[in-house]
């Protein structure tokens, strides 16, 4: 398992906004929700599509494709047609910075 990177700046991700990122050749996303900071794979699970570029309510992203709805803190899949997860990795904020560790699943 990998150690923190220092990945963004907390003004880099609004509330209720995001920012994606590389990090050890993984795409992902950075969202802020009332203050707090999670972290995903940019991937969904039913076919593969930027789960990023879809539109976020609360805690639930839904994907731009076929409207499969994930949660962002769990990375849990809500709704049809994903039903396996997708990844959610550590965040870690230090002042104005913003640390992502890479969790393997
Ligand atoms: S690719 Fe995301 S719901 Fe189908």
């Amino acid at each position: 398992m990998s150690g923190f990177v220092k990945v963004a700046s907390t003004q880099d991700v609004p509330d209720g906004g995001k920012t994606y990122i590389e990090i050890e050749d993984r795409l992902v996303v950075l969202f802020q929700v009332d203050g707090d900071f999670y972290c995903l794979d940019d991937v969904c699970t039913h076919d593969g599509d930027l789960l990023g570029e879809g539109k976020l309510h609360g805690y639930e992203l839904a994907c731009p494709r076929h409207g499969a709805k994930f949660d962002i803190r769990t990375g849990r899949a809500l709704t049809m047609p994903a039903t396996e997860p997708t990844a959610v990795h550590e965040v870690k904020v230090e002042g104005d910075d913003l640390y992502v560790r890479i969790i393997d699943t």
